[in-house]
């Protein structure tokens, strides 16, 4: 018998964002899992992983790259060739033959990359000609990262439209929608965040400028989606990646007010700090500015979930490690089960093991 209380759970109310009717408030996050096949393509075993999940009122995608210059990690999957896109259909398929729904996560990494995964062994590029600290993750092991090269002002048209057309091939592989990625140190937050953008020209210097990439993305894809099939993805305080902001909550601040003119399907904020720092945004400051609906991400459980739901901190919730190992994970919310634990030597990479064997209860009973 499901107890009353999670079955009344705010989680598992229906949410409509504009025309999609969402059947819970809980998203799967994006997760990287470094499983694509040749030429970065999605293939059956990344198929059966999404499937699985499907019971999520919306799952995002793995961050997935826009171009080949926009690459920074080992079979990560794409959204520019034929070949992605058809894979990425048998995907949208599987999950809506599930009754689920699911937006791609577009990316460009900007300086977190490495000559080696580029074409012609290019050098990464970003807003500005500095070097992060730490190390990127090769074909051939972990390398230091490498100082980018700015991007000169001319070639912005070119990543803008880089993003167009991978909206673009969004659309023909079947999402329901795209969640541009500007949070986590890569290309976008590079640009928003003043630790990695020195810039003097437009795209540079005060936040005006530096979120004028993000705006000018923003603009282009809706000439593809409807405004409530975009949602934006940020990370005000995520030194993840070697970035810093010298005044996140008013950079932040602006960034929302900037949003708002767009009437996105929903704004997706990475909460606080992957490396474990101490908050220092006030979040419920930024819900409070965004006019549409807010999508939380951070370590939430079903009671902080919940309760975060229930103060109308947050409009929906994004789970990642949790959705992860537990590909039934609505339904264990729903009866109040007991939830497997992630495996985190298996998260990057590999096959089947820690992907897609993770059991559901239907399996569990089966096998008992
Ligand atoms: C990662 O591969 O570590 C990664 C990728 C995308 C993110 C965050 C982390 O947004």
């Amino acid at each position: 018998m499901p107890d009353t209380e999670s079955s009344n759970s705010p989680l598992l109310e229906p949410l409509e964002i504009g025309d999609l009717k969402l059947k819970n408030r809980m998203v799967m996050a994006p997760l990287t899992r470094n499983r694509a096949g040749e030429g970065n393509v999605p293939q059956d075993l990344n198929k059966l992983y999404y499937s699985q999940r499907s019971g999520a009122g919306l799952i995002i995608t793995e961050a997935s790259q826009i171009s080949p210059y926009a690459q920074g990690y080992p079979a990560t999957p794409g959204i520019h060739s034929a070949a992605q896109v058809a894979g990425w259909k048998a995907i949208t398929q599987a999950v809506h033959d599930k009754g689920g729904l699911m937006f791609i996560q577009l990316w460009h990494v900007g300086r977190i990359s490495h000559p080696s995964m580029l074409p012609d062994n290019a050098l990464p590029v970003a807003p500005s000609a500095i070097q992060p600290k730490g190390e990127a993750v090769t074909y051939d092991g972990m390398q230091p990262f490498v100082t980018p090269r700015a991007l000169d002002i001319d070639e912005i048209p070119g990543v803008i439209a880089d993003y167009v057309k991978a909206a673009e091939n969004a659309k023909a592989a079947g999402f329901d929608g795209i969640e541009i990625h500007a949070a986590n140190g890569y290309l976008l937050d590079q640009f928003l965040r003043d630790g990695s953008n020195k810039r003097t020209d437009a795209y540079g210097g005060s936040i005006e400028n530096r979120m004028r990439l993000l705006d000018e993305v923003i603009t282009a894809v809706k000439a593809v989606w409807p405004s409530s099939r975009i949602g934006v993805r940020l990370s005000p305080e995520n030194q993840f990646n070697d970035m810093a902001d010298s005044t996140p909550q008013a950079t932040f601040t602006a960034v929302v007010g900037m949003l708002n003119k767009h009437d996105l399907g929903y704004l997706h904020v990475l909460e606080g700090d992957m490396l474990g720092a101490e908050h220092k945004v006030d979040y419920t400051e930024l819900r409070k500015l965004f006019t549409g609906f807010y999508m939380a991400n951070n370590g939430y459980t079903q009671a902080t979930g919940e309760q975060s739901l229930n103060a109308g901190n947050a409009d929906l919730i994004a789970y990642g490690q949790l959705f992860l190992a537990n590909p039934d994970l609505v339904e264990r919310f729903k009866r109040g089960s007991e939830l497997n634990e992630p495996d985190q030597a298996t998260y990057y990479g590999g096959d089947e093991k820690g992907y897609t064997d993770y059991p559901s209860l239907e399996l569990e009973k089966l096998s008992a």
